[in-house]
C-alpha cells in the first residue's frame, strides 16, 4: 500500500507519521513538500497537489494539513476556504481519479454547540465561525466527490509535541496565584496520538469493505469543560511531579463571555462516537486516560 500523507509535522500529522509507517511505504510532506522528487504538499497550490496525486498514484491519501487557527481565520476568510474547503475538493477529485482512499479531518465547529446531547454524523450542522464553515465545505466536496472517504471530525485536539492547553496551564499555575478558566464550552480532550491510531486501523478496514467510507465522530469518552480539564491537568501534575511550582490556589470557572475571541465557540461539542466504535469494533478510552499519559511523558 502507498500512501501520501499531507502535514506530516502537524499535531496529528506527527503522530501519523509512526502509525502509518507500518502499513506500507509512506510518502509524507510538510507544506515544503520534496523538490527532489517534485512532491507538493502545499495546500495553497491545488495544481501542485493534483500533479503530486497523478505522479504517486497512492492508494490512501491522509490529509492533516488545514488552516487551524480559528481566531485569525475571521480576518482571512479566503486562506482559510483555500486550505479548509478548496484543498480538500482538489484532493477528492485526484482521489476519485486515481481510485485512492482519502483520509480528512474536520471538527466539532461545524455545529452550532446548541444542547446537551452529543451530536451524531448526521445531526444538522449550523458553524458559528469561518474556520467551522470552511471546515463544512470541505466535508462537503469531498463527499460530492464520489471519492472513498473517511472523513474524522474530532474535537480539542492534544499532543505532547508543540504547546497545548496543559503545558498553558502549568505555566500559568507557575506564575499566578488565581487562574480563571471557562466552565461553560463542553467536549472531550481527544489526543493526537489516538487520532492518528483509529487513523491506521480504519485505512486498513476501509481498503478491505470500502462501504466503511463516511464521516465519523472520533473523540476520546467521557466530557468536561475547559475549567474540569484544567482542574484534572493541575491536580494529576501535583501528583505526578510534586516539586512543580504551584501558586495557583484557585482556579476560577467563568463563562465564554469572560474571554471574547474574534470567532465564536460552540458551547456544546460532545461528539457521539457510536458509529465509529461500532462500524470499526474499536473503543475509545476515557479523555483523562489519554490526558494522564501526556503529562507523564511531558513532566
Ligand atoms: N486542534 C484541534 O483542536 C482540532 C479540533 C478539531 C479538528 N481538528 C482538525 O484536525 C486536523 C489536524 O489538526 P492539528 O491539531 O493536527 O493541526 P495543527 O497542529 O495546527 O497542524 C496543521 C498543519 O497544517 C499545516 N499547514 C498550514 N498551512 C498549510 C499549507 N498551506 N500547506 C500545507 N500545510 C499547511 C501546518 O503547517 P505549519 O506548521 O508549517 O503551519 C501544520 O503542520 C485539522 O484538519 C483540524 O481542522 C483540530
Amino acid at each position: 500500500m502507498k500512501i501520501l500523507l499531507l502535514g506530516k509535522n502537524g499535531q496529528v500529522g506527527w503522530e501519523l507519521q509512526r502509525s502509518l509507517a507500518p502499513l506500507g511505504e509512506l510518502v509524507a510532506l510538510d507544506r515544503a513538500g520534496d523538490v527532489e522528487r517534485g512532491l507538493c504538499g502545499d495546500l495553497q497550490d491545488l495544481d501542485g497537489l493534483r500533479q503530486t496525486v497523478q505522479a504517486l498514484r497512492p492508494d490512501v491519501i491522509v490529509n492533516a494539513a488545514a488552516h487551524t487557527a480559528v481566531d485569525k481565520a475571521q480576518s482571512e476568510p479566503e486562506l482559510a476556504r483555500r486550505l479548509n474547503a478548496e484543498a480538500p475538493a482538489a484532493l477528492a477529485d485526484a482521489a476519485q481519479a486515481a481510485g485512492a482512499l482519502l483520509v480528512h479531518y474536520s471538527t466539532d465547529y461545524v455545529f452550532d454547540g446548541g444542547g446537551t446531547a452529543p451530536w451524531a454524523e448526521d445531526a444538522p450542522t449550523g458553524p458559528l465561525s469561518v474556520y467551522g464553515t470552511t471546515k463544512l465545505e470541505g466535508e462537503r466536496a469531498i463527499q460530492a466527490s464520489g471519492c472513498r472517504h473517511l472523513i474524522f471530525r474530532t474535537s480539542w485536539v492534544y499532543a505532547a509535541r508543540g504547546g497545548n492547553f496543559a503545558k498553558t496551564m502549568l505555566r500559568l499555575a507557575a506564575e499566578r496565584e488565581r487562574l480563571t478558566v471557562i466552565d461553560d464550552q463542553f467536549g472531550a480532550p481527544t489526543g493526537a496520538d489516538l487520532i492518528a491510531d483509529v487513523s491506521a486501523h480504519a485505512v486498513r478496514q476501509t481498503n478491505q469493505e470500502p462501504r466503511h467510507s463516511g464521516v465519523y465522530h472520533l473523540a476520546a469518552a467521557g466530557v468536561t469543560s475547559w475549567h474540569g480539564y484544567a482542574r484534572f491537568v493541575l491536580d494529576t501534575a501535583r501528583v505526578l511531579k510534586p516539586e512543580l511550582p504551584n501558586k495557583a490556589q484557585d482556579v476560577a470557572p467563568v463563562p465564554t463571555s469572560a474571554f471574547p475571541t474574534p470567532a465564536q465557540r460552540p458551547l456544546n461539542s460532545r461528539l457521539n462516537t457510536a458509529r465509529l466504535r461500532q462500524t470499526f469494533g474499536l473503543v475509545l478510552p476515557h479523555w483523562q486516560i489519554g490526558v494522564r499519559r501526556m503529562l507523564t511523558e511531558i513532566l
